[in-house]
């Protein structure tokens, strides 16, 4: 990681003689950190954000006539654009001490930031496609909306990277980036619930933050309220995409968007784990972090899925911790190599199968779905 590149950075700046020297090398260590943060987007493995393309055609076939008053309030809330002068640096954003932070949070919040950036840039392409693509008045406004929302997210985390020097290259990502195939309806489940989680995970940072500000140690986090609605708003557009098919939330589709659940609650809190000093500098304990904010998406989920998941099944921790630790054996037997690393890396990757089948065959609660599903933000 770029710990140590800064550390070779930092003793030839010792080394350098002359203030020109000294510049030279600090562009050099930003070219050499913005490599690395472009590298670490470029990154497709099951824990990391990824590209998604799907069919366009099938997509801007959508009629919204069965949802049209609730869709007209929507798209009027976010034409009149609540968060256009929001995504700039004000007197708020205090000074950055990045020489200053501990080497280790360092490198786990510039991973963070990488991560939700590549994650807020893989909105903003996929609905910029759709948008290109598309010929439907109705999703083609939304998705422009929404791309609107995302390219302003992914580059005020982009701002925040510069200053520690690091940069994504959001262009080279949209060509060379791997793009997944989804079909529509697992771009709904996938994408609506990203969106949720998103809000839930930035409300309660947020609300954290704002009873403890002495936790605060960056800037970017007093954003976050206001950010959060954004995602909040994309979330309800894909609730009503849904609400125009019946389809979607029943019949055997109910067993996939358990899978989505399942795997996108399994996915945040083996990532976040990986993250232990930015969760103790946040002062936040991940395991309280991640049922907190799995309780806060269930709920809103119960607007469009008609099952959430049942977090407080006696099997759900033990079972969420047992994942984590064979996602971390794996990673040390690939570093490891050699035959006796691939054979604990295959061995975890077995273990780690069937800690998410476990999770997978917990019972879900089921309900009834509600007339409309229109929601505001609450939390
Ligand atoms: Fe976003
Ligand atoms: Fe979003």
């Amino acid at each position: 990681m770029n710990v140590q590149n800064s550390d070779l950075a930092a003793d030839a700046r010792a080394r350098a003689s002359t203030a020109e020297e000294g510049l030279a090398i600090q562009e050099e260590q930003a070219k050499l950190d913005s490599k690395f943060a472009t590298d670490v987007a470029m990154q497709n493995t099951l824990l990391t954000p990824r590209f998604y393309t799907t069919d366009f055609d099938q997509l801007d076939a959508i009629d919204v006539s069965p949802v049209r008053r609730d869709w007209d309030a929507l798209i009027a809330e976010m034409v009149a654009d609540p968060n256009k002068g929001h995504f700039k640096k004000t007197e708020d954003w205090d000074h950055v001490d990045w020489e200053g932070m501990e080497p280790q949070l360092k490198k786990e919040f510039i991973d963070f930031l990488i991560s939700s950036c590549t994650a807020e840039f893989s909105g903003c392409v996929l609905y910029k496609e759709m948008k290109r693509r598309g010929s439907n008045k109705d999703v083609t406004q939304l998705f422009q909306l929404m791309a609107r929302d995302e390219a302003r997210h992914a580059g005020f985390i982009n701002d925040a990277l510069r200053e520690a020097g690091v940069a994504v290259n959001l262009g080279f990502l949209t060509q060379k980036k791997k793009y997944t195939f989804f079909r529509p309806k697992f771009i709904y489940y996938a994408t609506y619930l990203s969106e949720k989680i998103g809000y839930a995970r930035y409300i309660t940072i947020f609300r954290h933050l704002q009873a403890h500000p002495e936790h605060r140690f960056h800037p970017i986090f007093k954003w976050f309220e206001e950010w959060c609605n954004d995602e909040f708003r994309h979330g309800e557009a894909f609730a009503l995409l849904m609400k125009t098919d019946p389809k979607l939330t029943s019949g055997v589709n109910v067993w996939w968007i358990k899978f989505f659940l399942t795997a996108v609650f399994a996915t945040m809190y083996v990532r976040d784990h990986q993250r232990p000093a930015f969760h103790k500098a946040l002062g936040v304990d991940p395991d309280w972090y991640g049922h907190e904010v799995f309780r806060k998406t269930s709920i809103l989920s119960e607007q469009i899925f008609p099952i959430t998941l049942d977090i407080d099944h006696p099997a759900w921790q033990p079972t969420l911790e047992g994942l984590s630790r064979a996602n971390v054996a794996i990673a040390k037997g690939k570093k490891e190599g050699g035959v006796a690393g691939r054979l604990r890396s295959w061995s975890n990757q077995a273990k780690a199968a069937w800690c998410f089948a476990r999770l997978y065959t917990i019972p879900a609660h089921r309900h009834e779905l509600p007339e409309s599903t229109r929601l505001e933000p609450a939390y």
